[in-house]
């Protein structure tokens, strides 16, 4: 059988993402398991968390997951099925998991635990099961990176998909992270394979969470992983894009070309508004002129684009002027 080479340092040009779970994987070499989703093309690790309470089975725990994150360059998704994360919170973000999701059912108090992990620097979660609705993550929709929407009873890997869930929740989970101008990501989790991922394709999702389709014996885990990102953005481009072609996450565009002050002041305020962005001597300009007289490009991700012109294309036409920059007015109310 031919192998597929690494593909990590390859940029994917997919817009859907696949995070493997590896619930359905030997749970007796993990350090195995990692490795060889990294190597047949997943994007991240999806980490099943357990604790016999709040679902009935049992998987592993932070110290499991520190013990991965040596072998493997993948980001690691933590999904904790347990009534009491604020409990273990520091060990998982000790860890290395670079987002956390927890249960929008758990009955301890929710909104430390967020603030906690978006203090730490990583990405924060909820998670709805199949029978709850999207209005329980209103009280928090400020503090969440990720909603995570589950199309299976959660528990088990290998359960059948539930199709009305996921044309109830998952384009309208989108409208739960209307304050992220950039990064916000939807996640689908339950019943995922080449015959599902169409379907949540088109209804927008960004990262598909594939455990038991992956794990199959004699299936090709790379092919399945592409044939799932490739399904999932025809989806998107067919249902939700009217026929345009999904942009790709790692396309960068660059949105303004400005001489050096001014670039490095509209820099900081996009990124105050949560997108990064990348500065570059401008081609435009001849390259042995000096760097104080060129011109440099600012580089947004082309997803952020539109969010980025609506907010801030008059600012960028007025340092395009050449004006001397000067704070904008709600900074200075701020400052
Ligand atoms: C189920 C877990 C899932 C599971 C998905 O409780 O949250 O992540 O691994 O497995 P499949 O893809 O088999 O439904
Ligand atoms: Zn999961």
């Amino acid at each position: 059988m031919r192998r597929t080479p690494p593909s990590h340092d390859v940029p994917s040009t997919a817009r859907a993402r696949v995070a493997a779970s590896i619930l359905d994987a030997d749970l007796g070499n993990l350090a195995h398991a990692v490795r060889r989703a990294e190597r047949e093309g997943a994007d991240r690790i999806h980490l099943d968390v357990m604790d016999g309470h709040f679902v009935p089975n049992l998987t592993f725990g932070a110290k499991t997951i520190k013990a991965l994150r040596k072998r493997t360059r993948l980001p690691f998704d933590a999904h904790l099925m347990i009534s009491n994360p604020g409990r273990h919170m520091a060990d998982f973000l000790d860890a290395g998991c670079d987002s956390v999701t927890i249960h929008a059912e758990i009955e301890e108090d929710i909104e430390p635990t967020l603030r906690q992990i978006r203090a730490a620097g990583r990405a924060a979660g909820l998670c709805v099961k199949p029978k709850t609705p999207l209005t329980a993550l209103e009280p928090y929709r400020e503090l969440i990176d990720i909603v995570m929407v589950m199309t299976v009873e959660p528990g088990f890997g290998g359960q059948a998909f539930m199709a009305d869930v996921a044309k109830a929740k998952l384009l309208q989970a989108r409208e739960y992270l209307a304050h992220k101008l950039h990064g916000g990501e939807i996640h689908v989790d339950g019943g995922i394979n080449r015959e599902t991922a169409e379907l949540v394709g088109g209804l927008g999702v960004d990262i598909l969470v594939v455990g038991s389709a992956l794990w199959q014996k004699d299936r090709n885990m790379a092919r399945e992983i592409r044939l799932i990102r490739a399904l999932a953005d025809e989806g998107y481009q067919f249902g939700l894009n009217a026929g345009v072609p999904p942009i790709p996450r790692d396309k960068m565009v660059t949105f303004a070309t400005l001489r050096r002050p001014q670039a490095r002041t509209l820099r900081e305020e996009v990124e105050a508004a949560g997108i990064p962005v990348l500065l570059f001597r401008s081609r435009e300009d001849p390259a042995e002129m000096d760097d104080e007289i060129r011109r440099w490009d600012l580089l947004i991700p082309a997803s952020a684009e539109t969010a980025a012109k609506a907010r801030f294309d008059k600012r960028r036409a007025a340092l395009a002027k050449g004006k001397a920059p000067d704070v904008p007015t709600s900074t200075a109310a701020r400052a």
